[in-house]
């Protein structure tokens, strides 16, 4: 509580406020009492409300208050003056001491009441800005093969393809067999092929493989959906291979369609409509004829490189100057393959793709070297941010 001044006229003594003259001290105070004893108390007071200003925080409040009032402070000290008064004034100053304490102890609660409600408006005008952003860790990205995956998923999805999933570590009779892919054929030499060790509790797993190829899900996506089937299978594959422009683990992603009166028109068809939504522009395609056992006929997918314009009269580094970008092998569907997959090839045909992602994230993202894909480079990486 803030203790009015005003009750007690003697006390105000601010610096500016006329002080009384020494017959009001007396009106006020008695007989007795000592005009320059009072006015020492008077003093002090007034040096208190001048330096009130001082104490901009409670802890500088609480050091003038001890300065002053406290049992070593300027006015306890004055008390010490009693001593040298007449008994008649001995009460007046005590009057007066006690009066000019109260005032200044009210000073000290009124500037301390002031310092709290500063102090509340502060608090109440803080404006939190809760557009800065915080400071956050690394925050990772998405890989830029990831990315190329959904991008395809993507485009096949607007054309009615349904995204399948198939095992990494996958049976034989799928990875090859059923693929058409004879017991003897290189593509089952060890120099291709990781073969999954049986356990050495004796359980045999030696019909499993860590999957060469994505084309083992044509064969599941047959066995367990009717035709029509319209499928991609987009995923990792393994292979005994590792040089500069090969990695053991890649990723592949496998098309397939099936339906009656399928030909290859339709082939060329939706993967012209693939290249134009994917790579964003009319690039002619090619299909080279090719041997792959699943399908008859076969044929290598081409794309024309869209980069040989970037850099026109020198050879461009992407196609080595052939401008055409090798995507995968296709094809219709072998009968044996809609066999094994329990679909009646007099019925029914199909056509069937398996690209190479990597090397169409490379082309998207003008990387150069295959390794960087794979070696989990922070700084290459960061590069992609999503
Ligand atoms: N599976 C083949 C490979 O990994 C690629 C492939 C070729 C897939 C022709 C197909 C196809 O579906 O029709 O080399």
């Amino acid at each position: 509580m803030h203790t009015s001044v005003g009750d007690f006229p003697g006390a105000r003594c601010n610096f500016g406020v006329r002080r009384p003259r020494a017959p009001a001290l007396r009106r006020r105070y008695g007989a007795g009492v000592s005009d320059d004893a009072i006015q020492q108390l008077q003093g002090i007071d007034a040096e208190l409300a001048a330096r009130l200003d001082e104490a901009v925080d409670p802890e500088k409040l609480y050091a003038l208050q001890v300065e002053f009032l406290g049992k070593k402070g300027k006015l306890t000290a004055k008390r010490a003056l009693m001593g040298s008064l007449e008994p008649a004034g001995k009460k007046a100053f005590g009057q007066a001491f006690n009066a000019i304490k109260a005032a200044m102890e009210g000073r000290v609660a009124g500037r301390k009441e002031t310092l709290e409600a500063q102090a509340r408006l502060a608090e109440l005008s803080r404006i939190q800005d809760l557009t800065m952003l915080p400071q956050r860790g690394h925050v990772g990205s998405v890989h830029p093969i990831t990315s190329t995956r959904r991008a395809l998923e993507t485009v096949f999805r607007s054309m009615g393809f349904d995204v399948l999933d198939g095992p990494h570590v996958e049976a034989e009779q799928y990875n090859f067999d059923d693929l058409n892919i004879a017991s003897d054929h290189p593509a089952r030499d060890m120099q291709d092929t990781f073969f999954v060790a049986p356990l050495s509790g004796g359980q045999a797993a030696a019909d499993l493989v860590l999957r060469t190829h994505t084309s083992p899900v044509q064969v599941r996506a047959m066995l367990t959906r009717k035709p029509p089937i319209r499928i991609i299978a987009p995923g990792t594959v393994f292979r005994r291979d590792d040089d500069a422009t090969h990695s053991p683990t890649f990723h592949q992603i496998e098309g397939l369609c099936i339906d009656e009166g399928v030909s290859m028109a339709d082939l060329k068809a939706t993967m012209e409509r693939f290249v134009r939504a994917f790579f964003g522009a009319d690039l002619a395609i090619r299909l080279r004829p090719s041997y792959f056992p699943f399908v008859e006929p076969g044929a290598e997918f081409d794309v024309v490189c869209p980069f040989c314009e970037r850099t026109p009269g020198e050879t461009c580094s992407v196609c080595r100057g052939s401008h055409w970008i090798e995507l995968g092998g296709s094809g219709m569907v072998h009968p044996n393959v809609l066999r094994a997959g329990g679909i009646d090839p007099e019925r029914y045909t199909g056509w069937a793709f398996g690209f190479g992602i990597d090397r169409m994230a490379m082309l998207l993202h003008g990387v150069s070297h295959l390794r960087l894909m794979f070696e989990g480079d922070v700084r290459f990486l960061e590069q992609f941010p999503c």
